[in-house]
């Protein structure tokens, strides 16, 4: 029985007011939450909340999140205990079962598609496949001059060891193998790495792993991630595991957006209010998920906190026209997040397709976010 992680559960009749209680009582912050299932972290300890039909004023049980919950099952059954429900889902692809031990203590397992709960809240993580995969290559295609251009400040030369943290489809990574060539190597992390290619330099290692859990390799000479951290609730644990694989003199890039930049910049009166709309719903969505939405901002600051010196810092303003490359990829973004948008309750259906109008009129100029580049040397 693989265990990844262990921690406290709260049966609860209403979901919303104990997460409040525990938010305003505890300052604690909310990682992951469903209709049935809440992971909180106060003060770095996790605590689930399980909304249960009939809980047993505040029952308290431990809880395991295990890789596979038939080898747990039958580890704990090896073991004397016994189980105790059959495996019900409590959140879409988050199964559960209950077990009891020798003593009779019960307790539950709870197995997340293969990851732990907080790695399903990458906002992208359900889209399709084809749809995603276009996605990540015009991000690629819109971006990668800039973050080369901000590597190449680096020096990388023969023979280096790099990490692309979060690499996506696979561009940068397979840039930098050519750069280092055959003596140097490239490690291209991902949680989810379906989409590095079979066909990347020779050099490139694929590891599937979160970032946050990222032990291994070191030490590197550059570490890189590109809108990857915007996505962590932690985002600092992340930093720290990417400044500790850092060689002493090594390198470490990061690019993440500012979305607290965005405005509208012109064209058409009916557009601006949709613009605006969906831009505060972007916000909405990523701050309702205990994520910064002005990340990018905040990077020197964090970065300087862990001893780094910044060398280089620039922030760039995506202000474009409709039909750009930048207006395409947050079309894109749109398309696959529309009804995460709407479910903030800060824009409607209708702003969507506003939005989604404006961003291919090339009379329509948005600001649609910033990206805050920093490069600095350990
Ligand atoms: C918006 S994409 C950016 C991809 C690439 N860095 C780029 O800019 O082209 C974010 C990538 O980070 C990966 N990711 C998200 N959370 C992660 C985590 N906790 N650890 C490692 N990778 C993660 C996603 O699977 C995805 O490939």
């Amino acid at each position: 029985m693989t265990v990844t992680e262990t921690f406290f559960s709260v049966d609860v009749e209403d979901m919303q007011r104990a997460i409040a209680f525990y938010v305003n009582a505890f300052g604690a912050a909310v990682p992951f939450s469903s209709a049935g299932w809440t992971s909180l972290r106060i003060a770095g300890v996790r605590l689930g909340l399980a909304l249960a039909a009939e809980p047993s004023a505040g029952a308290v049980g431990l809880h395991f999140a295990v890789r596979d919950l038939a080898a747990a099952r039958s580890a704990v059954e090896r073991a004397g205990g016994a189980v105790a429900s059959s495996p019900y889902e409590v959140a879409p692809g988050v199964m559960v079962v209950g077990v009891t031990d020798t003593e009779g203590n019960t307790f539950t397992l709870t197995q997340s598609a293969g990851t732990a709960p907080e790695a399903q809240l990458y906002v992208f993580g359900g889209a399709d496949g084809d749809r995603e995969l276009d996605r990540l290559r015009q991000i690629e295609g819109a971006l990668d001059p800039a973050s080369r251009r901000i590597l190449q400040q680096a020096s990388p030369t023969k023979g280096w060891r790099c990490l692309e943290v979060g690499a996506g489809a696979g561009s940068i990574a397979n840039w930098l193998a050519n750069v280092v060539g055959p003596a140097g190597s490239v490690v291209a992390l991902d949680v989810d790495p379906r989409f590095l290619s079979s066909d990347s330099p020779t050099n490139v290692e694929v590891v599937r792993q979160d970032v946050r859990e990222w032990q291994g390799h070191g030490p590197f000479d550059l570490v890189h991630a590109r809108y990857v951290l915007i996505h962590l609730p932690d985002y600092d644990r992340a930093i720290q595991r990417m400044v500790s694989s850092v060689r002493p003199g090594g390198w470490l890039a990061l690019e993440e957006p500012d979305f607290l930049a965005a405005r509208f910049a012109g064209g058409s009166a009916e557009f601006e209010g949709a613009f605006q709309r969906v831009s505060a719903s972007i916000e909405a969505m990523f701050r309702n998920r205990s994520m910064d939405p002005a990340l990018g901002a905040r990077l020197p600051a964090a970065i300087s906190k862990l001893g780094l010196t910044p060398v280089h810092v620039e922030s760039e303003a995506h202000l474009a026209p409709g039909g750009s490359p930048m207006a395409s990829i947050m079309r894109a973004s749109a398309e696959q997040l529309r009804a995460k948008y709407v479910a903030t309750g800060r824009a409607d259906e209708a702003d969507v397709e506003g939005y989604l109008r404006f961003a291919l009129d090339p009379e329509a100029w948005g600001l649609y976010y910033a990206t805050v580049r920093v490069l600095a040397r350990r």
